[in-house]
């Protein structure tokens, strides 16, 4: 670990393993259902598309997360008191922090996490701009690591962790429990979780969230065809592949797909695999949660929804999970 003090921005570093693209998309494609971590979504061409995908009319989830933070701002503020350590994990946006850190009672600081240091150094300059008598404390580190939180110029007295836009939907369930857990060990038997949850809501409405008319939804998914071709030279006709994203009601999710519209094979390197007519290529689960089901999640990890907050239509919420034996 190494810590670098450029001026105002104290990085505090772990040295994360980047990701291993080619290992883990050879991997996926070897099961039996072909299957690549959303993460590998998220390149700068797909950051870009996902930007995109927020301004479309049929994706409500940004928006309405939007308008649930703006229009209990003040609430949701003197529920988390006076002088908070922040803590942010991954990218998000951080439109929603600035939101957040603004209204907030005299704020600690700002700690926010990522695995790619480039992130961490643009947000973090733009926000010692934006609140330049905030600490904003970065730690590059890969999240399901184990890392201290750096201790800020004053004492804190609440650590909150932030996790806005509904990003927990990506997990497998038991990872969502996982991953509250460590949230709720960070934070300690003070801490609080402000999170953003996606709900079950009418299966067309998230049906057409997730296969938008102007094919944005589309192009992200294929994305991932595209880096494979540039990063691993794989031998793709990206043209036999189409987007399709179903709802699963029973499970409560959506699964992005890539399916294949014939009989292919596709090469990595001198691997070859082979998809039939109609075969796919799972690329992402979102799920959306009931409250009652959400709840239990949290419990599993030791948290309770303290307070829910959420839109007219009940569509998403923003709830805030507190440790269950305090
Ligand atoms: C960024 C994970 C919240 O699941 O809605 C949007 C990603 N995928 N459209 C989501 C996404 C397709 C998004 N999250």
């Amino acid at each position: 670990m190494s810590t670098t003090t450029p001026a105002k921005l104290p990085i505090t570093d772990y040295n994360p393993a980047r990701d291993t693209f080619r290992q883990d998309f050879i991997e996926g494609l070897s099961r039996p259902q072909k299957q690549v971590s959303p993460k590998y979504l998220y390149d700068a061409r797909g950051a870009e598309l996902f930007d995109q995908i927020c301004e479309q009319e049929e994706y409500f989830p940004t928006r309405t997360e939007m308008g649930i933070l703006r229009r209990h701002l003040d609430e949701i503020a003197a529920r988390l008191g006076p002088r908070c350590r922040v803590v942010e994990f991954g990218s998000g946006s951080s439109m929603k922090t600035h939101l957040l850190l603004e209204h907030l009672d005299d704020p600690v600081c700002y700690v926010p996490i990522d695995i790619a240091r480039e992130y961490l150094e643009g947000a973090g300059v733009r926000l010692t701009r934006q609140f330049p008598t905030l600490d904003i404390l970065p730690v590059c580190a890969d999240y399901t690591s184990r890392f201290d939180l750096p201790t800020a110029s004053r004492a804190a007295e609440r650590t909150v962790v932030f996790f806005p836009g509904s990003t927990i939907g990506n997990f497998t369930l038991s990872e969502a429990v996982g991953f509250l857990q460590q949230c709720r060990e960070l934070c300690g038997p003070d801490g609080a979780v402000l999170i953003g949850v996606g709900l079950q809501t009418d299966p067309d409405t998230l049906y057409r969230a997730y296969n938008d008319r102007a094919g944005v939804t589309a192009a992200f998914n294929l994305n991932l065809l595209e880096r494979a071709r540039r990063e691993l030279n794989a031998r793709i006709d990206i043209a036999s592949f189409y987007h399709h994203a179903i709802y699963d009601r029973e499970r409560g999710r959506i699964e992005m797909r890539l399916v294949s519209q014939r009989e292919q094979t596709v090469c990595v390197g001198d691997q070859r695999f082979a998809f039939t007519e109609g075969e796919h290529l799972l690329t992402e689960y979102s799920h959306k949660f009931t409250r009652e089901g959400f709840r239990r999640i949290a419990e599993q990890a030791g948290l309770r929804p303290a307070r829910v907050w959420t839109d007219p239509l009940e569509r998403f919420s923003l709830q805030l999970l507190e440790p269950r034996a305090r």
